[in-house]
């Protein structure tokens, strides 16, 4: 398969004599592929029913024309003011209660029916006239699902919508009752009608209430992007794809990418450091103009299986954005490093975010691959080099991994519901995991939380997994590498309370968590031969041997041959030790990889990233800072 690049392009922000222009420069640049129209329902549609397609017809036209391959957004996360008087409760409600208003972007509830029948018209409206345009080579639905905290809403229409579900799945307010153990604090209800959303209460809300609502705020999630997905279906053949966001856990990714035919991701590596990967001070300086090491990495593996092998990155950091904390340029280099990046786990395609800066608006600080004058920003030269790179490059092939990692976002909304320990974050955690993956140099694969079939993989990390599920529980019992699963892999129901017997329940693994402790941040639980468990510790009590113990004797990763449960949140050195001794004994690969060098092996070549700000070696060959090298596999 051969690679591409692309780029974001928003035809209505600029003069219509220069679409012609600025689509010859993409071309030239080596670019083939352009985003269009994510956000332009008040141009398509400036009142209701009175539609406005010539303008788009023509931009079509044009980039189409030059050579380009569009990929042809569905405006809806941008609904015109018009919408609001139309459905003036289609508002999202926060959890104190408050509308969030019109005047930025993502203002509707999920749970709005109305909305979600405008969404499906505007689909389809746009299917029925572009589905059979031969310039429309891919659709995206909406715009990054959950950005600005916006999957769960506390609206009218979310209650209305919240109680028929539970109705559904527990048919009476009994089972309900007895599933949420509702007899504590005489929380029982008899009729539907009584059931809130949890917001605004007291205290801590039941915590299976809690999950429930981010299971209903997930599925309409699915059921709003699903609404779309079928219009356009039935118009068009080309592939149908959402951007996904970076550690954004609050509905299920693997449900929505079920209903779609390539995953697709929006990589701020600057921005993300700056506003969401814990570390320490010195790290983030270290990579304050490069991104952290490991972020984008497991976000492509993460979505290469949410598109079940098939993923893109659809906005792609170019220079300073404007929604962090603080907003550095990157290092020169780094623009085309992350391309590669991605290509090396597998991207078809990488577009950039944005062509040209906008010179006014919300986001007129952010840079684009042009300055607001149109001249070049530094980002061009290394997206044209990419492209041409691109060219000389035979197919590398995205190799399949023999280490895997499970990620689950239901336990995600779990840990939220009750974290036990300010510290516990499912993804924090999971991320501590493959970042310790990664420092050895192993290829990684994510699998979901029902995954069938582990044989394909030798060492298998499952942390954090509330509950197995029954093909996942069956796959671990059967599997003949190691499976590392822990800290709080099983201890829980599907409802989240403790099972008797106690937890895990693996045939063939005979370990029981029967005690948990949380730890601030300078508590530490001291293990033998060094290292320590941060924030988290279980007491184990099983019929296994104990491969790892405490200074003060208690088991720290207990169990089989196959199967381990791992009692607590190693620290760094300790997780590189733990990884490090079972690939060992599985015969895996490992490398001792200096700060900020990362490798990743396609099925031809080992390419080398050098993140860090100054040039490393691999290998014998000096690498540049910000500097990819890529060889044959040995
Ligand atoms: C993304 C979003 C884009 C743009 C970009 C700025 O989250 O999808 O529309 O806002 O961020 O970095």
């Amino acid at each position: 398969m051969k690679r591409t690049l692309g780029v974001c392009y928003y035809p209505e922000h600029w003069p219509e004599e220069i679409w012609a222009q600025d689509a010859a420069r993409m071309v030239d640049a080596g670019l083939s592929w352009v985003r269009i129209g994510e956000f332009a329902w008040q141009r398509m549609e400036p009142s209701p029913g009175e539609l406005h397609w010539d303008w788009l017809d023509r931009a079509i036209e044009t980039l189409g024309g030059a050579g380009l391959k569009i990929i042809l957004g569905t405006p809806t996360a941008t609904p015109p003011r018009w919408m609001l008087d139309k459905h003036p409760d289609m508002l999202p409600v926060d959890a104190q209660g408050r509308p969030r208003r019109f005047g930025s972007r993502r203002h509707y509830c999920f749970s709005h029916l109305g909305y979600r029948a405008e969404s499906r018209r505007i689909a389809r409206l746009m299917a029925e006239r572009y589905g059979s345009n031969k310039h429309i080579a891919a659709w995206q639905i909406d715009n990054e699902y959950a950005c600005h905290n916006t999957t769960r809403s506390y609206s009218d229409t979310a209650r209305t919508g919240f109680r028929d579900w539970l109705a559904q799945k527990y048919q009476s307010p009994g089972a309900l009752n007895r599933a949420w153990g509702n007899v504590f604090w005489s929380m029982d209800y008899d009729d539907w009608s009584q059931i809130d959303l949890p917001n605004l209460t007291v205290t801590e809300q039941n915590h299976p209430h809690v999950l429930d609502f981010a299971r209903y705020a997930s599925d309409q999630v699915v059921a709003f992007n699903r609404a779309q997905v079928d219009e356009i279906r039935k118009c068009s053949n080309a592939p149908i794809i959402h951007n996904y966001m970076g550690r954004e856990t609050s509905f299920d990714h693997w449900k929505v990418g079920a209903d779609l035919d390539v995953a697709s991701w929006d990589s701020y590596p600057l921005g993300f450091l700056s506003d969401r990967v814990e570390c320490t001070p010195e790290h983030k300086l270290k990579f304050l103009r490069q991104g952290d090491p490991d972020n984008q990495a497991f976000h492509h593996d993460l979505y290469r299986a949410v598109g079940r092998g098939r993923w893109w990155i659809m906005e792609q950091q170019p220079g300073p954005v404007n929604w962090a904390p603080y907003n550095p340029a990157p290092l020169p280099g780094m623009a085309r490093l992350w391309a590669w990046e991605a290509f090396a786990h597998g991207a078809e395609t990488v577009c950039y975010f944005r062509w040209r800066q906008a010179p006014f608006a919300q986001e007129q600080m952010h840079a684009g691959l042009l300055r607001p004058d149109s001249a070049a920003a530094p980002a061009l030269g290394e997206a044209q080099q990419v492209a041409k790179e691109i060219n000389n490059l035979p197919d590398v092939g995205t190799a399949k991994a023999r280490v895997a990692l499970v990620f689950d976002y239901q336990s995600a909304w779990a840990w939220e519901a009750q974290p036990q320990g300010a510290d516990f974050d499912m993804f924090r955690l999971a991320f501590a995991a493959y970042r310790a993956l990664r420092r050895a140099g192993l290829n990684i694969d994510i699998l979901p939380p029902d995954c069938a079939d582990l044989s394909p993989y030798k060492f298998v990390l499952a942390p954090g997994i509330m509950h197995l599920s029954d093909p996942l529980r069956a796959a671990l019992a059967a599997f003949d590498g190691i499976a590392l699963i822990g800290p709080r892999t099983d201890t829980k129901t599907e409802n989240l309370s403790i099972p008797t017997p106690l937890g895990p329940r693996i045939d063939g693994l005979d370990v029981s968590v029967v005690l948990t402790e949380s730890m601030p941040p300078d508590d530490q639980i001291k293990l033998e031969g060094g290292g320590c468990f941060l924030h988290w510790f279980e007491h184990l009590e099983g019929n296994e041997t104990a491969h790892l113990l405490t200074k003060s004797g208690q088991p720290a990763i207990m169990g089989g041959d196959n199967l381990r449960y791992l009692a607590g949140w190693p620290d760094d050195d300790t997780f590189d030790r733990i990884i490090g001794y079972h690939c060992d004994a599985l015969d895996l690969e490992t490398h001792a990889l200096p700060d900020g060098l990362r490798i990743r092996d396609t099925d031809t070549h080992r390419f080398v990233f050098n993140y860090a700000p100054k040039a490393q070696k691999w290998n014998g060959t000096k690498i540049p800072a910000a500097g990819v090298h890529w060889e044959p596999l040995p």
